[in-house]
């Protein structure tokens, strides 16, 4: 059941308008909610060096729900971020894991011993063995799914939900809009198991929306960067309370036999970064000193690295300031809480509105 302090803390636009939108808002949210444990179906996308322990327990403890990104982590590393995150919050949270992170199933070991309640699996198709061994955990398996056809094979290999992300999102991203992937996918999967729509959502009337459709809930990445919780480098932030949308673009393929996986950020001198890191690795493939597999994680290595470079040192030219299309609608740093009540006052007053 959704907790409505949350919806009353809210600087609604017209809270006399609003009451029943906050109960429509509360029902459509409720499977999600429940699905996750969480007062509200708003979950924080995992966002690499950014989900970390503070701001997802600030994600959780303000009704949503973090998510610990532990893609550039050793399984050491989110031994303690998993611990040091419990301890900043007795909500849930949960853990991203990249399908191809060379210590996958060390990982899934790591959320074993703490008992995550959910995992959430991007990155492209689970290895074998990695949907089984995560449930045997016990976890709730989260999996991305950016089209139709695999989201139908996720769903029948007993995955429990599903994220659709389309191309406005910050990061890595597929070839299609969230809007075309939502009215593809959610009247085909929606009644099966709970979806949550991600990519460019800035606004609540988007998540109102979104919900209407059938989705579960929503994922939000690029809203929760600039969150006073965030560790963010301050140079991040103003990065990104300065963009707008047309300036979030994606990283362009040089070379037809490597398929890097295009990454949307705020465009900068790290482009050309990019463009002598492909040349580089290749030139390592021509050469034969490289599988494309390893090829493929060079390259991720490589996004690893300047993400950091952006985020923790604090370089906004040289390192990568991924960030999706909804940049331009974040103004201000702001606490987790101003956040999701602002999101969720919205939705309420675009229900209510509907209803009207
Ligand atoms: C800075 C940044 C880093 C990200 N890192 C990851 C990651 O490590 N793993 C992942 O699954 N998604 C990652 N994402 C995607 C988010 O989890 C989320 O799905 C996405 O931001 C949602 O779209 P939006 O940015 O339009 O809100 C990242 C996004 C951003 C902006």
């Amino acid at each position: 059941m959704t907790d409505m302090s949350v919806l009353q803390a809210t600087p609604s636009p017209d809270p006399s308008r609003t009451a029943g939108g906050e109960q429509r808002l509360a029902r459509r949210m409720a499977r999600g909610a429940e699905f996750l444990g969480s007062q509200v179906a708003i979950l924080g996308g995992a966002m690499s060096w950014v989900s970390e322990r503070h701001l997802v327990s600030a994600i959780s403890n303000a009704g949503g729900f973090g998510v610990i990104a532990c893609g550039a982590m050793t399984p050491a590393l989110l031994d303690t971020e998993i611990a040091a995150t419990k301890a900043l919050t007795d909500k849930p949270f949960g853990v991203n894991l990249i399908t191809m992170h060379p210590d996958l199933f060390e990982l899934i070991a790591v959320c074993a011993k703490h008992k995550v309640g959910h995992v959430v699996l991007a990155g492209g198709l689970p290895p074998k063995g990695s949907i089984e061994a995560i449930k045997e955990t016990g976890a709730k398996l989260i999996a991305f799914s950016p089209a139709l056809a695999l989201a139908k094979k996720l769903i029948r290999s007993g995955v429990d939900a599903l994220v659709i992300e389309g191309m406005e999102a910050g990061g890595h991203i597929g070839p299609v809009s969230t809007s075309v992937l939502a009215q593809e996918m959610l009247p085909e999967i929606a009644e099966q198991v709970p979806v949550f729509v991600a990519g460019g959502i800035g606004r609540g009337e988007a998540i109102a929306g979104y919900l209407d459709m059938g989705a579960a809930g929503v994922q939000l990445g690029t809203l929760f960067v600039c969150a006073t919780e965030s560790i963010a480098h301050a140079n991040f932030k103003k990065a990104f309370i300065r963009a707008s949308a047309r300036d979030a673009i994606a990283s362009v393929q040089i070379d037809a036999r490597l398929p890097v996986i295009p990454v949307r950020a705020l465009k900068n001198a790290s482009s050309e970064l990019f463009t002598a890191k492909q040349r580089e690795v290749a030139g390592h493939l021509d050469e034969g000193r490289v599988e494309m597999a390893e090829a493929q994680l060079q390259i991720e290595h490589y996004w690893a690295g300047a993400l950091r470079r952006a985020v923790i040192d604090g370089d906004v030219e040289h390192g990568s300031v991924m960030a999706g299309q909804s940049v331009g609608m974040v103004k201000r740093e702001e606490p987790v809480a101003n956040i999701i009540a602002g999101l969720m006052a919205q939705a309420s007053a675009a229900l209510e509105a509907r209803a009207a």
